[in-house]
């Protein structure tokens, strides 16, 4: 199904026309299609259905805890990377069996708490991670269970900054030094050696980093499984790839299974994967108003009441996000559509055709699901938007805008001014 369509000239989610939900929550507005959600976690685990992996879903990529419990009622685990991650997804009801711990600079307070709500497992970035897991698990009287993420040094032919499994990157342990990783967590009290991990970036539009990694971590599993009764586990990260533009290729569920199942069968490991972006990329925009519409000498700027700090991704990687009017129109114009923000980094769109959109029109900002609203901000004292879920002709409001007394909530005017 596509989540976001037109009908009768006017763009829906599912459903519902995207004007009537901004009459009733403004704008920008966040929009979430549920069906959209279930249908792309679905399609992955019956693609995958051969090995039946554990999907841990990748809350980073929004954490928003409707999306969360979204996945967590399909059956999905949780791939944190925080303690807040861990909160919101133990909120959203996702069993602590089923949530595994990433990231490279996890604090004793973090290990702790994950350790008190036993954790499926840590995935262990570095030999001094190992350390401070151990040190916590003896002072708790719990087992730690981890799996090292190796890094293969893989190119996943990505932008630079969401490359993660190259060797330059910061994230696991060398290839190279992952046996004598691995024997020092044996060395160590009160960790569990469960199994390995990898992750290699984001968004992956190709299967051939995974099968390239696959091969190169091939001779450390056949080690693990040689030295390490409890190493049963293999986990491929996440990273795979949706379409931003209506001309990409990303890999189908069925395409990812066909490549990455033979290899990881051989392994004889039971295998999770991470997808973040692909659940829910295609299953959320932003929506904006057009504040107005200014002819500079050399173009034309459409300013929204959107900025980069409710959708980063243009600023930060320069992403490409499509662009469409909410009431439907042929007529194109060449631009860019930019915030409000006191940046010129501030654009969703440079130098495109765009909708020839006037003052108070509605804009769509597409596959704004994934990293989206997670990453927003409140840069120049902008409250954060909406976030709505629709589910068929039900929609709900998820979070609420934010309020002026929200931005200043916590802050405090010393006495002694
Ligand atoms: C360890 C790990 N797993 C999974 C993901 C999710 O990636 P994606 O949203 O591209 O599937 C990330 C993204 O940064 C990650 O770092």
């Amino acid at each position: 199904m596509n989540a976001f369509s037109y009908k009768n000239k006017e763009l829906h989610a599912e459903q519902i026309p995207v004007r009537v939900l901004v009459e009733t929550h403004g704008t920008p507005l966040y929009i979430y299609s549920h069906t959209h959600l279930v249908d792309q976690y679905r399609a992955l685990s019956e693609a995958m259905a051969a090995i039946n992996p554990f999907i841990f879903y990748a809350v980073k990529a929004n954490t928003n805890m409707a999306v969360i419990q979204a996945f967590a009622q399909q059956g999905a685990g949780a791939d944190v990377v925080s303690g807040g991650e861990l909160y919101r997804a133990r909120r959203a009801g996702v069993d602590a069996s089923k949530i595994v711990f990433a990231g490279v600079g996890k604090s004793v307070a973090e290990i702790e708490y994950a350790l008190q709500e036993d954790i499926l497992y840590f995935t262990v970035e570095s030999e001094p991670e190992l350390e401070r897991i151990s040190a916590s698990a003896q002072r708790l009287g719990k087992i730690g269970r981890i799996a090292i993420r190796v890094n293969p040094d893989v190119d996943p032919k990505t932008h630079k900054y969401t490359s993660t499994g190259k060797k330059e990157n910061k994230f696991g342990v060398d290839l190279e030094r992952a046996v004598k990783a691995y024997e020092h967590a044996a060395s160590l009290p009160g960790l569990e050696i469960t199994g390995v991990h990898m992750h290699l970036g984001s968004p992956l539009m190709t299967t051939a980093p995974y099968v390239e990694a696959l091969e190169k971590v091939r001779p450390l599993c056949d080690t693990l499984k040689t030295r390490y009764p409890s190493f049963k586990h293999i986990d491929i990260g996440g990273g795979l790839g949706i379409n931003y533009r209506s001309n990409q290729n990303a890999p189908t569920p069925t395409e990812f299974a066909e490549a990455v199942v033979p290899p990881l069968k051989k392994l004889g490991l039971t295998v999770g994967i991470e997808p973040g972006r692909f659940l829910t990329g295609n299953g959320g925009i932003l929506v904006t108003r057009i504040e107005y519409v200014k002819q500079n000498a050399f173009k034309k700027f459409i300013v929204a009441d959107a900025a980069m700090n409710d959708l980063i991704r243009p600023s930060l990687y320069e992403a490409y996000h499509e662009v469409l009017p909410v009431q439907q129109s042929p007529e194109m114009v060449f631009g860019d559509l930019v915030g409000p923000i006191c940046e010129s980094g501030d654009f969703f769109a440079v130098d495109r055709e765009l909708p020839d959109v006037c003052q108070g029109d509605l804009v769509a900002i597409m596959s704004a699901g994934a990293y989206g609203f997670v990453m927003a901000s409140n840069y120049n004292s902008r409250p954060h938007a909406a976030e709505v879920m629709v589910n068929g002709t039900q929609s709900e409001c998820v979070r609420k805008r934010q309020t002026r007394e929200d931005l200043v909530k916590g802050e405090t005017l010393p006495e002694w001014m």
